[in-house]
């Protein structure tokens, strides 16, 4: 199921990591994108110290945030710098995607488009293994119930385009305002009958929100104070927007609405139907 992700996009999305990269020292940005056997990816930055043998590679950063996650599977890892020949992965990372990853193909890439391509085995091929160790490695503690306070990991489906510029425009209440919706070009199929309906739910990631408030004056009630869970603000502990809009027009990967609160860029998660009211309200 990994090929609903192509080699193309793992490569976007590891340049787009890169900008992420903590490299004051080196000033040589790394990105990586490491994609999972069910279709799932992780990406991952080079993050340097000033005590330089502390900095950890792009690709072991990917590694770990997939694992941390709950992946074992994976099937490609795709590294991007601006360098020419591609970078390849530092000996330590080698040792590394062996063990976590498996014998999965590494994607090595730059930014004029010159990729090289190698199996993780092809990289280091006589490898050291924990087979060699006497001990039998420790388990974690059997599946904690906890698990659910762990940070999920969503991918945008596209973004927004707008007139709207700045969190400051939105307006508080419904404006007719048109906007368009920008799908990923390889979700596209997903929109198959899209245009039969004439109302959609938008699902949006308000990625300028870095903060929240459990209480807050709410708009358009006087200023009154409301608790985060009982308004629309969007400095809410996940900055996650649900609107429902008209659907005017469908162009291929790109839809064009009306009624959408959401500044120009936003990424959005995930597009929905309306379920249909069904004849009169159930009592309370
Ligand atoms: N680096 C990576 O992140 N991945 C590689 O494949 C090679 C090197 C980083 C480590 C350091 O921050 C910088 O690049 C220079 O070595």
């Amino acid at each position: 199921m990994s090929n609903k992700v192509s080699e193309s996009t793992l490569l976007a999305i590891a340049a787009a990591a890169r900008a992420r990269a903590y490299a004051p020292y080196s000033r040589f940005a790394v990105g990586a994108a490491l994609l999972t056997a069910g279709g799932a990816v992780f990406a991952g930055a080079n993050m340097e110290n000033a005590s330089y043998g502390l900095t950890v590679c792009a690709e072991r950063v990917a590694l770990w945030n997939a694992r941390l996650a709950g992946h074992h599977r994976f099937s490609k890892l795709a590294v991007v710098a601006d360098s020419s020949p591609p970078p390849a992965p530092c000996g330590a990372c080698r040792q590394v995607i062996l063990e976590l990853a498996g014998d999965i193909e590494v994607v090595m890439g730059n930014l004029q488009g010159e990729i090289v391509r190698r199996s993780a085995r092809e990289l280091l091929p006589l490898p050291f293994t924990g087979d060699l160790l006497p001990g039998e490695a420790a388990l974690p503690a059997a599946a904690a119930g906890d698990l659910w306070r762990l940070p999920l990991a969503l991918r945008p489906i596209g973004r927004v385009r707008s007139s709207l510029t700045r969190p400051s425009e939105v307006p508080g209440r419904y404006k007719p305002l048109l906007s368009e919706i920008h799908l990923d070009p390889e979700l596209e199929e997903g929109l198959y009958r899209i245009e039969e309906e004439s109302r959609i739910i938008v699902i949006g990631y308000l990625h300028l929100a870095e903060d929240y408030v459990l209480k807050g004056e709410r708009s358009g009630r006087g200023g009154e104070v409301y608790g985060v869970f009982a308004c629309r603000t969007p400095y809410r502990p996940n900055p996650i927007s649900m609107t429902e809009v008209d659907l005017v027009e469908r162009r291929g990967h790109v839809l064009i609405v009306r009624g959408l609160d959401l500044i120009d860029g936003t990424p959005v998660l995930d597009l929905k139907t309306v379920i249909p009211p069904t004849g009169k309200q159930e009592a309370r």
